[in-house]
């Protein structure tokens, strides 16, 4: 990236996490054009054949073919809506979610988020939500236990973004998948942050080998145009009216999203975070001022000692490199997919050199 002085930056960040194939890919730009010199907008009264596309594309590349699609415009959108699918199926109220989840800021969605000092607003506070230690097992299933057929749904990120990067392990999420079916509830995978190719496999959830029922995603699916949507197990039949929208789905984020994910597939982006993402935690784990270096392919984050407090505005100010970070001390790595082994070198070179600055 360039500032209005020219000045070149090193985005290790991508706007959180929504950068996935590159800023300005010429085939995403020209995507976009040429659906625009055709038609931007119709609404969801007629079928738009371009979601269709976009659907098998997605399915193909997600391997899973036998769910459905819809499509909204954001993260918290497609949580609100997937929760309030798994409320409509179920006709159960109570939601489990866990400690430092993140999962937006509509009402349900922000409702489910353990930020209860200052994103929750009072009109948005209700007793449906059960927050639970998030890789607790056992309190899961005391909690299961206790109230299971009160449960609609459990909703998880795979790796928690604005928490902190925290991995949820595979026995936890395989325990979520057997207490869900034993007690009729769904599971939720927020993968807004965590999916769409950012962990090497197409859902961070993955690694656990289950599946969920619902997936949400939006964020790195259309590489800086707004769209968002949720994949529904073919066991959920989702009824005429339940869910709806007015922009959601448009010729012109599909346009976006489609080439986003032909990208994804031509240019092998899944295998590449995985290796370049061992590659740069591997590095990162050889730097001893840095602690607890953790993630999954490219979504990378570790603890900053008080000693080198200012590394993130170093790394912008003084060596042009974007990160993110996490309250309190986390520096968050979320590169686009498409990122190279020399442009993680350079990243490795100005983050040492930062580090020795601060020193
Ligand atoms: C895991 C997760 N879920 C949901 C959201 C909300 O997405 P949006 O900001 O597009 O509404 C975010 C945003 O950071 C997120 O990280």
């Amino acid at each position: 990236m360039w500032d209005e002085k020219g000045t070149e930056y090193l985005d290790m960040y991508g706007g959180h996490a929504v950068i996935s194939i590159g800023h300005t890919h010429p085939y995403w730009v020209s995507a976009i054009e040429t659906q625009l010199h055709q038609i931007a907008f119709y609404s969801n009264s007629v079928i738009i054949p371009i979601q269709s596309r976009l659907a098998e594309k997605i399915g193909t590349v997600s391997g899973k073919q036998d769910f459905q699609l819809f499509l909204c415009n954001s993260g918290a959108e497609a949580n609100e809506n997937a929760l309030k699918l798994a409320s409509f199926v179920t006709g159960r109220k109570k939601i489990i979610a866990f400690t430092k989840s993140f999962h937006g800021r509509t009402s349900l969605a922000v409702a489910a988020t353990d930020n209860p000092s200052s994103i929750i607003a009072p009109v948005n506070e209700t007793d449906n939500i059960i927050f639970l230690p998030f890789n607790d097992e056992q309190a899961l299933k005391a909690c299961f236990e206790k109230e299971g057929d009160t449960i609609a749904a459990v909703i998880i990120e795979g790796i928690q973004g604005v928490g902190g990067i925290r991995v949820a392990s595979n026995s936890f999420l395989q325990s979520i998948r057997s207490l869900c079916d034993k007690h009729g509830a769904l599971y939720i995978a927020d993968s807004v942050q965590c999916g769409y190719g950012r962990t090497g496999q197409f859902f961070a959830h993955d690694a656990a080998g289950v599946d969920a029922d619902i997936y949400s995603m939006a964020k790195g699916m259309g590489n800086g145009f707004p769209i968002g949507g949720i994949l529904i197990a073919p066991h959920i039949a989702p009824k005429y009216g339940m869910l709806g929208t007015t922009f959601g789905g448009n010729h012109l984020a599909c346009a976006a999203a489609l080439a986003v994910v032909e990208v994804m597939d031509n240019e092998n982006l899944l295998a590449s975070a995985a290796s370049h993402g061992a590659y740069l935690m591997d590095a990162l784990s050889k730097i001893p001022q840095l602690q607890n270096v953790r993630g999954r392919g490219l979504m990378i984050g570790f603890d900053v000692a008080d000693e080198i407090k200012d590394l993130k505005k170093v790394l912008l100010q003084e060596f042009k490199v974007f990160t993110g970070e996490a309250k309190p001390n986390v520096i968050r790595l979320l590169p686009s997919l498409a990122i190279t082994k020399e442009e993680i070198d350079i990243f490795l070179d100005r983050l040492q050199k930062a580090i020795q600055s601060l020193l």
